[in-house]
């Protein structure tokens, strides 16, 4: 089972729009997917005691979204020149053996300004790697995303997606 993870959670984020793109093409190819978006993370999760002993909201979560996953798509907009902290928060909040350790992930970019999130992607590449997660060599960092949106502000930019769903068929093989 694969997860795409939206993350942010920032309501009506470009990020879900571009999430949502993996996950379609990833069923269209039969693959198994759960969609993990942040803005429904549990609230109550900020509990003095979430590094060991999870609320019991927070724990349906994990378990649901992140724990059976054997990879992960995670689509990171670029907040302050990396990743934002509530994607942070979820890797810092989660049983990190059952959750990461031996699994595999594809990381993309998603900014308004020229850089794609690059610099948060590398960071997330040492961080997982930290976490013995396995990264896939090519990122995609999507820049000025606001020009790639539709006059209805969805995104169906060709280009883009092409180059989506070429990393997602490396993804598969990796
Ligand atoms: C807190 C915050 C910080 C941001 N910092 C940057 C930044 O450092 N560089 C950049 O290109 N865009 C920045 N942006 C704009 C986002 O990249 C832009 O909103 C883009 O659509 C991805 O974010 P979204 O998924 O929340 O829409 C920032 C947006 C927010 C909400």
């Amino acid at each position: 089972m694969i997860t795409v993870i939206s993350g942010t959670n920032r309501d009506g984020s470009n990020t879900r729009k571009v999430a949502k793109v993996y996950e379609t093409y990833l069923k269209s190819l039969g693959e198994e997917v759960k969609f993990c978006d942040l803005c429904e993370m549990p609230l109550d999760m900020l509990k003095n005691d979430m590094y060991g002993n999870p609320s019991e909201l927070f724990a349906k979560f994990q378990n649901e979204l992140i724990v059976p996953a054997k990879k992960f798509v995670m689509v990171l907009p670029e907040y302050n020149g990396s990743f934002p902290g509530v994607f942070k928060l979820l890797i810092d909040a989660c049983d990190i053996g059952a959750s990461f350790y031996g699994k595999k992930a594809l990381l993309a970019g998603v900014a308004a300004g020229r850089a794609g999130n690059l610099r948060g992607l590398d960071n997330l590449t040492n961080m997982l790697n930290y976490i013995k997660v396995d990264v896939l060599q090519n990122k995609l960092p999507i820049s000025g995303i606001k020009g790639l949106l539709d006059e209805n502000d969805e995104f169906n930019h060709e280009d883009t997606i092409a180059l989506i769903k070429a990393q997602v068929d490396q993804f598969l093989k990796f």
